[in-house]
């Protein structure tokens, strides 16, 4: 079904399923009647984080900047819909809230997650064009969500926002140079916006997870000079063994969106299996 309007900045909603069989047993209700806005809701740590939401009985917008991608979860999901956007251009996420606000009536909950890793390279040898478009999506994608989602939320009476950041961002990590500024830098906006907003029935909080298998993760993984040995090594990166999985991180997604978490804001959560920490 598509009901957003044509033109060269509005997202059109791709699909809407109308059906709520093939969602799985829902855990619990703390997000009914509340609308959660997902960016890189098509694949991984999104994907898995729309569902959870989706289970907890929060409407979902999924946006992405793979339209199939975004129509396949959406699929799913009852009261959904799928929006092609690439939140590096700024007129094309705020087009996204309004149609999320005009579908909608509200946007409550903003997983502002979209990121990509970029190439690994010594960072006296970073490639400039991977230098820039980490950090226009990392980086500018992760403010301009914020910037008019924090806009909609004023205007539906306040929310939750959550950034995904990185164990990147508190730990160092070599040759991933932009990919660790930029998610520093989304812990820095993620305090910021926090203390901005407090007053204004507003939280912000940060998510920074360690290594999950996603398609993100098994692209980086390729790309190294021995994939099996990297492999090996990240089966005993934490403290707690093995690999989480992107369940693991949509639950505490769910758990700051909600009100459960209504004392938290401006922090930025490991979820590492201790990583940080030892
Ligand atoms: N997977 C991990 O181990 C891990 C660890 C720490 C942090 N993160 C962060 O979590 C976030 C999600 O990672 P993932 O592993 O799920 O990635 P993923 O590549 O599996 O999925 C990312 C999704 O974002 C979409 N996307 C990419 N560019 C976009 C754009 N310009 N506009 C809109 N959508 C876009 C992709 O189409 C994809 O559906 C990223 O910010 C990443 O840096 C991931």
């Amino acid at each position: 079904m598509t009901v957003g309007s044509a033109g060269s900045v509005t997202p059109s909603i791709l699909m809407r399923s109308t059906s709520d069989q093939s969602m799985p047993s829902a855990k619990c209700f703390r997000l009914e009647h509340r609308v959660a806005f997902v960016t890189g809701g098509g694949a991984g740590l999104g994907e898995a984080t729309a569902r959870r939401l989706a289970e907890e009985g929060a409407s979902v917008a999924i946006v992405d900047i793979d339209r199939t991608a975004a129509e396949k979860v959406a699929a799913d999901i009852p009261r959904c819909v799928a929006l092609e956007v690439d939140v590096t251009d700024p007129a094309a996420v705020e087009a996204a809230f309004a149609t999320t606000l005009s579908e909608f009536g509200s946007v409550d909950i903003i997983f502002n997650n979209a990121g990509i890793a970029g190439e690994q390279q010594p960072l006296h040898e970073y490639d400039l064009d991977n230098w820039h478009s980490v950090n226009a999506l990392n980086g500018a994608g992760m403010f301009y969500v914020l910037k008019f989602g924090i806009s909609a939320m004023l205007e539906s009476g306040g929310g939750s926002i959550i950034n995904t950041s990185s164990t990147a961002a508190l730990t160092a990590q070599q040759n991933i140079s932009a990919y660790s500024f930029s998610k520093a830098g989304v812990t820095g906006l993620t305090r910021s916006a926090a203390i901005e907003y407090a007053g204004q029935g507003i939280r912000v909080n940060a998510i920074a997870p360690t290594a999950i298998l996603t398609p993100l993760v098994e692209a980086f993984i390729e790309s190294s000079d021995d994939p099996e040995a990297f492999r090996a090594e990240r089966e005993n990166w934490n403290p707690i063994p093995g690999w989480p999985l992107p369940e693991n991180v949509a639950s505490v997604v769910a758990f700051l969106a909600s009100d459960d978490a209504k004392w938290i804001t401006g922090h930025t959560l490991p979820i590492d299996g201790g990583y940080v920490v030892r």
